[in-house]
């Protein structure tokens, strides 16, 4: 794997894998030193043009666990303002010493322009680009699935998906974590349904690999073994609902995971949500506060699958050859 930038590019394989080796991450961090040197004299950088506060932070987290050193660029307060150019952001970085990107972007497909235009020659990690994919937080769905597949204490590694039922509710039309879990939880065997109002489904949609439904409630009834509440994405919106559903009470009337839909649920189901949630909108805080939400481990998830990611990506290439451009 040299770069990471779209769940669709995993086979069962290679995402088995990636789930194992979080793992055993996950194993290193709770023992007392939980520092691993295997990517000591690495530099990631992590390069973010949106704002983020999990993904960010546990790829900083994930790359110094792993004794990388980490640059944080994010877009306010920078040369971006004066009108700099990703291609001149990126090889600046990479002039810096850089090893790895980390990329987050509002344009959709910034990251596969950053990996495969020539402009820098290191991997490329795509940590969310506008609707289009955020492939880290389907892994760390996608491993927090898995773990509750397994009996308590037992082990999942080797494990895939096959046979879960997994129901992805709200606003799909925005959704780069649907289009990823779509991708990434059906090549592990999950079937996925999608739940959302018409106008908050995308066209095309039915070239998915999943079913889609416009009654949450009859979702509900079929006894999914997750329900995963995507966050309604109002600032890719014009307005507060932007014409998409009639208002914000409405929504959470028809889509929004209530306390009498969460008492609906199968005993071993579990409660997802990416983060950040609008409490009262697509999740009651009921819901999100209730003992089967999995909203507070999957960010936990998030650093092992994000230091598999970069152990993945980075541990076993060849270290930089020094160069004499930039030394004084
Ligand atoms: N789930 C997620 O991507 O959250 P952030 O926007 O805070 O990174």
């Amino acid at each position: 794997m040299r770069h990471l930038l779209s769940t669709a590019d995993l086979d069962r394989d290679s995402a088995v894998a990636l789930l194992d080796t979080a793992e055993e991450m996950a194993r290193t961090q709770s023992r007392e030193i939980r520092k691993l040197p295997t990517l000591r004299g690495r530099t990631v950088v992590n390069l973010f043009f949106e704002d983020s506060t999990r993904t960010r932070i546990s790829f900083e987290a994930a790359a110094k666990r792993l004794s990388a050193d980490v640059i944080n660029f994010a877009a306010k307060g920078s040369s971006v303002s004066k009108g700099e150019s990703l291609k001149d952001t990126a090889q600046t970085l990479q002039a810096m010493g850089a090893d790895a990107v980390v990329i987050r972007h509002s344009a959709s497909g910034a990251p596969h322009r950053l990996a495969h235009s020539g402009w820098i020659d290191v991997p490329v990690v795509n940590a969310g680009d506008g609707t289009h994919q955020h492939p880290t937080q389907a892994l760390l769905d996608a491993y927090t699935l898995r773990r509750h597949l397994s009996a308590p204490g037992g082990d999942s590694r080797g494990r895939d998906l096959e046979g879960l039922s997994v129901v992805v509710v709200g606003d799909v039309l925005h959704s780069r974590v649907a289009r990823s879990n779509v991708d990434l939880l059906t090549t592990l065997g999950a079937r996925v349904t999608l739940v959302a109002p018409p106008t908050l489904v995308p066209v095309g949609v039915h070239t998915w690999p999943a079913q889609v439904r416009y009654d949450l409630d009859a979702a509900i009834a079929e006894g999914p073994d997750a329900v995963m509440m995507l966050r309604v994405q109002r600032e890719r919106m014009s307005s507060a609902g932007g014409g998409y559903f009639p208002s914000p009470l409405e929504y959470h009337r028809q889509y929004g995971l209530t306390g009498t839909r969460l008492a609906a649920l199968p005993d071993h189901a579990i409660v997802m949500h990416p983060g950040p949630m609008n409490r009262g909108l697509e999740i009651s805080a009921e819901a999100a506060d209730s003992p089967r939400s999995t909203v507070v481990e999957q960010v936990a998830n998030g650093v092992s699958v994000r230091m598999a990611v970069l152990y993945h990506l980075l541990a076993g290439a060849p270290a930089p050859t020094p160069t004499t451009q930039g030394t004084p």
